[in-house]
């Protein structure tokens, strides 16, 4: 089998820096949300990882949903164009939703999906990222809880995909070039 490791061309975060990152996250959380009702909301596929690993950070009951929405297709590039593939099975009237992500690029995603959601009736809509690419935005997004800035360059690994390959590395990484040229 080929080892999906030697594709990398640096690694960016490792999978111990991810998972503090993820503690300290769920601290604040349980923190924020105390007394409150919440609702994770997982963005098929890339959010997958940060979902499981984030859920069983939480000290605290929480309920799952998950949404698929693509705006990338098999490149690399963000198209901007949002479409819902697989919508909410909850109803989201009154409920506190925080959106999980594995990363920000653009913007663009998440700022039409948290319209989304608030418009259905809310009764709170963050977000929490573990990746965001401040460099790469293109519409302000107002993320309340962030694991990591990263530079702009594509990265792969902890559910984020290149062609749908990668998302199974257990840290996130730089795809070498030599893998897309
Ligand atoms: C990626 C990523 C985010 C989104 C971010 O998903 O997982 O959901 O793009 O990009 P943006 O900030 O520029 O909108 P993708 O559409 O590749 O689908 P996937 O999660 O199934 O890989
Ligand atoms: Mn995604
Ligand atoms: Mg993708």
């Amino acid at each position: 089998f080929q080892h999906v490791e030697a594709d990398l061309a640096k690694t960016l975060i490792t999978e111990e820096e991810l998972h503090a990152k993820l503690q300290e996250l769920a601290r604040q959380i349980e923190t924020d949300y105390e007394g409150k009702d919440l609702l994770l909301v997982g963005v098929l596929r890339g959010a997958v990882m940060v979902m499981a690993d984030l859920a069983r950070a939480l000290n605290r009951h929480i309920e799952m949903d998950w949404m698929a929405v693509s705006s990338y297709g098999s490149g690399t590039v963000s198209s901007g164009v949002v479409r819902i593939l697989k919508d909410l099975d909850s109803d989201l009237s009154g409920r506190n939703v925080l959106i999980v992500e594995d990363i920000i690029d653009s913007g663009l995603t998440l700022s039409w999906l948290r319209g989304n959601l608030e418009s259905r009736g809310a009764a709170s809509v963050e977000i929490c990222t573990m990746l965001r690419k401040p460099d790469a935005l293109k519409v302000e997004v107002d993320v309340k809880y962030c694991g990591f800035d990263i530079p702009n360059e594509f990265v792969i690994g902890y559910g984020l995909d290149y062609a749908e390959q990668y998302r199974n590395l257990r840290g996130i990484g730089v795809l070498a070039p030599h893998v897309y040229e």
